[in-house]
């Protein structure tokens, strides 16, 4: 039905204004470990010239499989890692400068909390690190909580979370700062169904309250029903980016089944047999 059109003039809009998060030509090089495979010297590119940009009130999706270079493109982003060469910027300020995060909330891929703090406790360490003041701490606690669905559980230890509360916690972390987007590093990874719709959920109200998400993903159909624009990665190289509608080819019905062929996935029985498709490494 309608679902192309206003993506169609929001992609319109989104020409003429500029960018929330941006990357040029994005290269980025790990140095050869001593001892990896094949006592190879040669540097890791783990991104290959990537160049793409999120607009304001976007819901951006990153997908691509392991090793593809989704989660080195955020430590670019976050500033942990220093790009070879190519730009990347946040609100129009280079990455290179702090002041360009800001705005941003960020879920890591893997979160290490104390579990023996509560919700509320952990969240006033990292509202005391944002600077918010005394006088609006605990307010801001109270919304965030409300916004990711902990109320209940505010005064409970972490460690009495299931993995869903313990990723929605994550995320609450994110959104201390009121930020104005949301760089979330496979926020459904490891959920069950109900984590997942329940992470879903709330990236679809986060989009309704104005902000930008940019999350990366390999649970494609998660992805299909939040996403207004994805972007495929492979071995460091953006393969496709549009509105997921467009991305399908003729006779494809999913998005699983244009990214398989977009990451240039071969089906061999052989292959299927042993691995699976999104755990293929570069
Ligand atoms: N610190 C590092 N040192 C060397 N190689 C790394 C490092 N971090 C990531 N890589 C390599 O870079 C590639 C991209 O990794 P990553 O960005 O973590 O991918 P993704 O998040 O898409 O799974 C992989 O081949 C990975 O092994
Ligand atoms: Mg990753």
């Amino acid at each position: 039905m309608g679902f192309s059109t206003p993506i169609a003039i929001t992609m319109t809009n989104c020409a003429s204004i500029e960018p929330i998060l941006s990357t040029e030509n994005l290269r980025v090089e790990y140095a050869a470990l001593s001892g990896s495979a094949g006592n190879s010297r040669e540097p890791k590119v783990a991104l290959k010239g990537l160049s793409l940009s999120v607009y304001r009130g976007e819901v951006f999706g990153f997908l691509g499989p392991n090793g593809a270079g989704k989660t080195t493109t955020m430590n670019v982003l976050l500033g942990f890692t220093s790009a070879t060469s190519g730009k990347a910027s946040l609100f129009g300020t280079d990455v290179r400068q702090p002041i360009s995060r800001q705005r941003i909330g960020y879920l890591p891929e893997l979160t290490y909390y104390y579990k023996f703090l509560t919700a509320e406790e952990l969240l006033r360490f990292y509202a005391k690190i944002f600077n918010i003041p005394k006088a609006q701490r605990e307010e801001r606690i109270r919304q965030v909580l409300h916004r990711v669905d902990l109320e209940h559980a505010a005064r409970r230890p972490i460690r009495t979370y299931s993995k869903g509360m313990q990723q929605r916690i994550g995320i609450a972390q994110a959104l201390i700062n009121d930020p104005d987007l949301l760089i979330l590093d496979e926020p459904t990874s490891g959920l069950d169904p109900v984590g997942r719709m329940e992470v879903r959920h709330l990236i679809q109200r986060l989009k309704q309250e104005g902000k930008t998400v940019f999350f990366s993903s390999h649970e494609l159909g998660e992805v299909e029903t939040v996403c207004d624009r994805v972007g495929i990665l492979a071995q460091g190289e953006l393969k496709a980016l549009g509105p997921v509608q467009e991305l399908l080819a003729p006779g494809e019905r999913s998005l699983e089944q244009a990214f398989l062929r977009i990451i240039g996935y071969q089906a061999q029985e052989e292959t299927l047999c042993k691995k699976s498709p999104l755990s293929l490494a570069s």
